[in-house]
């Protein structure tokens, strides 16, 4: 069975959404998602969308805070295109019904660790969530455009499934993705000139993650597999405040707060980041984060406290409402009056699928956008914010590419095999998808987190190494279910962190290791690459 449509998209965050209100202005758009459409990073993105709008701020500014907070190797061409277009696309989003908030007829701008100035566009803290629904509504208006929810994208299709062997000379082609319809428990080849990957993050390879249940860093593993570069992938950020005890996915508390003027503290009562940096609560998250991890560890504590009591209760209530209530409802919290315990959580990666200023991967047709996407912007860390505003500046440069399809070349894509899964059986062993997923999770925090040695992810690289052999091998012989191609993407993705940051013998941003503590420019100013011929 196939599905054919001249735009593949693969994810319903704010990335694919975007790239397909355009697209479905030139052709017919197939986005594809794992749940139901709304459920993506992009919905639980509490802080913002960083632009420079207001008299204060200018392009310098924001482009030197970011190219600051990425330690070296943010790629100025990046930048200096994403922060310029950035206030474009926010408009296209303002008209197309977004519902920022405002200070009388002027947009409300928050602050953010590492930014010199106000310049956080929001939706009081569901940002995201604003910013799904009105995309969603207006796709729902567009005949152009088909959601297929609960479908599960398999793997890339390429030469690799026309039986040709791929050298890593060979320019690779990419003519759309094996899907599997959940419901209909059946694999469907969705096949279209240009496939674009905005299918999000990889929080879920860490055991604890703002990230929810789908973010198993599918997009990565499925390009990696098909032969495209990808970079990076050491630089995994811990977000430095998120609740205790919180559970799965960890409930974040938005940088927003420690902008309006909320502190972190020791449980008794110091002010411990000043001693790591001069900007103390409000510096980049690599250096909030890792003062923590290194507190906590000195202390023996659970939790940091962060506290806001001291700032006016009602502003709160009316910036926070989503952080107050649901502290308040389900955590019994009441953050105008009691300080939060909170931890870092694994919440981005600035790694992933290596792209061009215009989303283009090394695979030719296959774009990647947003989270999933390495487009040279975040560097080592990423500035707050950042991450929904580069998502629609490269979704909207992905359309430009988009424009130069020939939809009428029907030669274009070959005859491609159905999916063959002959000599597999049905599994009952779902005991050993959630065993093995844990035993991921675990080795990843313990040993690939915020501070990492040789030692241990020389010992996660082992550990991890025969897992992935029992998981190829299982998933050989057993009938694709979703659970199964999420653990191979997970430990595909984990292999991959591993790897980049056995390769980066020192430590910069988000990758700190022991037995590299220092930056070291002469050998690692650049970005680690990495393909499945290194292997
Ligand atoms: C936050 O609200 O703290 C998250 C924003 C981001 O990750 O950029």
């Amino acid at each position: 069975m196939e599905n054919r449509s001249d735009f593949l998209i693969i994810g319903s965050g704010i990335a694919g959404l975007s790239f397909a209100m355009k697209a479905a202005s030139i052709g017919t758009v197939a986005l594809i998602t794992k749940k139901e459409k709304a459920e993506s990073n992009t919905n639980y993105a509490q802080g913002g969308i960083a632009a420079v709008v207001s008299g204060t701020d200018n392009f310098n500014l924001h482009i030197q805070d970011t190219i600051n907070t990425g330690v070296g190797l943010c790629h100025r061409d990046a930048v200096e295109m994403l922060v310029m277009e950035g206030p474009r696309r926010l408009n296209e989003l303002i008209q197309l019904g977004v519902d920022f908030t405002r200070t009388g007829d002027k947009l409300d701008l928050g602050r953010e660790g590492g930014h010199s100035q106000n310049r956080i566009v929001h939706a009081h803290d569901h940002t995201g969530a604003e910013i799904e629904r009105a995309l969603l509504h207006s796709i729902s208006l567009n005949p152009n455009i088909t959601i297929y929810e609960n479908h599960v994208a398999i793997d890339l299709i390429t030469e690799h499934h026309l039986g040709k062997k791929i050298s890593p000379e060979s320019q690779i082609n990419c003519w759309g993705a094996y899907v599997l319809d959940v419901h209909r428990n059946c694999v469907l080849k969705f096949l279209a000139q240009f496939t674009i990957l905005c299918s999000g993050g990889l929080g879920q390879v860490y055991l604890h993650t703002t990230n929810p249940a789908i973010a198993t860093g599918d997009g990565v593993a499925m390009a990696y597999r098909a032969g495209a570069v990808i970079a990076n992938m050491e630089f995994i950020q811990f977000h430095p405040t998120t609740l205790f005890n919180s559970g799965s996915p960890a409930f974040l508390i938005s940088e927003a707060i420690r902008g309006f003027g909320g502190v972190i503290r020791s449980r008794k009562g110091e002010e411990f980041i000043q001693r790591y940096d001069s900007r103390g609560s409000l510096a980049p998250r690599d250096i909030v984060a890792r003062a923590i991890d290194i507190e906590l560890k000195k202390s023996g504590e659970e939790y940091v406290l962060l506290n806001l009591h001291h700032l006016p209760p009602d502003k709160i209530k009316e910036k926070f409402p989503l952080i107050y209530e649901t502290c308040l409802s389900k955590y019994r919290i009441d953050i105008t009056k009691e300080p939060i315990p909170v931890v870092p959580s694994a919440h981005y990666s600035c790694g992933g699928v290596k792209t061009d200023l215009m989303g283009r991967t090394s695979i030719k047709n296959l774009y990647a956008c947003g989270e999933v996407a390495m487009t040279g912007v975040h560097g080592a860390n990423r500035l707050a914010s950042n991450s929904l505003l580069e998502a629609i500046v490269f979704s909207h440069k992905a359309f430009d590419q988009a424009k130069g399809i020939n939809r009428n070349d029907q030669t274009s894509i070959p005859e491609i095999p159905d999916w063959d899964d002959s000599g597999t059986i049905d599994t009952e062993e779902w005991v050993l998808i959630e065993h093995d997923k844990k035993e991921i999770q675990q080795i990843m925090w313990d040993y690939v987190g915020i501070v990492r040695s040789n030692h241990r992810l020389d010992r996660a690289y082992r550990r991890l190494s025969l897992i992935q052999n029992e998981i190829e091998n299982f998933y050989k012989h057993t009938k694709v279910v979703e659970g199964l191609i999420e653990l191979r993407n997970l430990s595909t993705v984990a292999g991959l962190i591993i790897r980049c940051a056995l390769m980066r013998k020192e430590s910069r941003g988000l990758h700190f290791t022991t037995d590299y503590p220092n930056r070291d420019d002469e050998h690692w100013l650049h970005d680690t690459v990495i393909t499945l011929s290194d292997i």
